[in-house]
């Protein structure tokens, strides 16, 4: 559904003109190489629409978190090989994203090439978007264009601060995310769910807060649902559990009755002595938990339960991995509903949306990460969107329309 408040590229004149893109670059690496070039690969239609309208392309990106401080292992250098392998050109680079450096490779550039400027928060005036610092920016472009949705919860220069002072528009990947995550939650078919696991109850407050007020049916797995469990009298055993965030999960549980969100817990689970490879696991009724056991992940009663109710949606919200899925078989519970999820999307039956960190790997593993209607790429940025926040980056390209 198009968001009729966001600026795109259908709505600037590129030809031959200096555009600063925003992009999130800040992708994983292992010695030296991209571990995982998702936020690359995904970063591509942009740079490349205006690269054949016949734009000059600089690139600004930052990368890890060198707090305004020069850190030659925080470069973005070593990722001018890979995107140019991604966009099919040769991208040069800058030592520096102000100042002379930066003037001398902007003023090289072509309408039709590329150039990567050096990590912006090597200045701290990136993260305080500090004025003098957007300005210098600024004053290397004549048009604005930011393709980070990863990065849009940061009120930073280069992503607000640029917003306000160029022609702004959003790219083709913060577009497509917008659009993705508006017609999930804000204009959503119904029945919508929401599929939460993960850890920790106390870091997803405010998202299950704002979910239980939107959505018809809340599913809980992972850490957090043992928490859940535990405040429903349900012993846990050894299992990962906050037991001071009791009382809040009978909050949340109580409150989702007065909104009519139903709540969805793990009948059974897998569970072991340790969490490690090759451990002896077996599947328990919830409530038969022994003392000196772990619940690892969700089991096939639960599955086959959340597999219904799956049925009976029309949209459906994923974040975090319903069981411990780094080791198997802890990885059978999430990979189930990955792979379920992913079916009632091909049949046209389900639009679904997942998104924030560990989810896209548990995804991934179970062959399902292509097959749903949307992944994002954004992890923090995604959350606080599911938190109900609004996103500086994406709220000033709403303004500038
Ligand atoms: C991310 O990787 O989540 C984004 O690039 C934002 O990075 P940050 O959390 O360091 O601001
Ligand atoms: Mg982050």
């Amino acid at each position: 559904m198009p968001d009729p408040g966001l600026r795109t590229l259908d709505d600037l004149d590129v030809a031959g003109r200096t555009v600063l893109v925003r992009l999130d670059l800040n992708v994983p690496m292992q010695d030296g190489e991209v571990a995982d070039a998702t936020r690359i690969e995904r970063s591509v239609p942009t740079v490349k629409e205006l690269l054949n309208k016949g734009a000059k392309v600089a690139v600004l990106a930052h990368f890890g978190r060198p707090k305004g401080k020069r850190e030659p292992s925080m470069s973005l250098k070593p990722l001018c090989g890979p995107l140019g392998h991604a966009l099919g050109v040769e991208v040069a680079f800058a030592e520096d994203c102000i100042g002379a450096p930066a003037r001398r490779a902007v003023a090289a550039l072509q309408p039709g090439q590329v150039l990567l400027l050096e990590n912006l928060r090597f200045h701290a005036g990136e993260e305080k978007n500090d004025p003098t610092f957007a300005d210098a920016l600024a004053g290397l472009g004549e048009i604005y264009v930011d393709d980070a949705f990863s990065a849009a919860h940061r009120a930073h220069a280069s992503i607000t601060g640029l917003a306000e002072r160029l022609p702004a528009a959003a790219g083709r990947l913060m577009q497509a995310e917008v659009e993705a995550l508006s017609r999930a939650l804000d204009h959503p078919e119904r029945p919508l769910a929401a599929l939460v696991g993960g850890a920790k109850v106390s870091t997803k407050l405010e998202l299950l807060g704002n979910l239980i007020e939107r959505v018809d049916l809340l599913v809980l797995g992972g850490g957090m649902a043992n928490t859940f469990l535990l405040a429903r009298g349900v012993e846990v055993g050894r299992s990962l559990c906050e037991r001071e965030m009791a009382d809040t999960a009978r909050e949340i549980m109580a409150k989702a009755q007065d909104k009519g969100c139903g709540i969805v817990l793990p009948t059974d689970g897998r569970i072991a002595k340790e969490f490690k490879a090759g451990t002896p696991s077996e599947v328990v009724a919830i409530e038969q938990v022994p003392g000196d056991a772990m619940i690892l992940d969700i089991g096939p009663r639960s599955v086959a339960s959340i597999e219904e109710r799956l049925e009976g949606c029309r949209t459906v919200v994923w974040n975090g991995p319903l069981g411990a899925f780094e080791i198997p078989p802890f990885d059978a519970g999430t990979s189930a509903v990955a792979r379920k999820v992913a079916e009632l999307t091909a049949a046209g039956r389900l639009m679904s949306v997942a998104g924030g960190g560990d989810t896209l790997s548990a995804l991934a593993h179970a062959g399902a990460l292509e097959r749903l209607s949307y992944v994002s790429t954004a992890g923090g940025a995604f959350l606080e969107w599911l938190e109900g926040k609004e996103l500086p980056g994406v709220a000033v390209l709403r303004r500038s329309a």
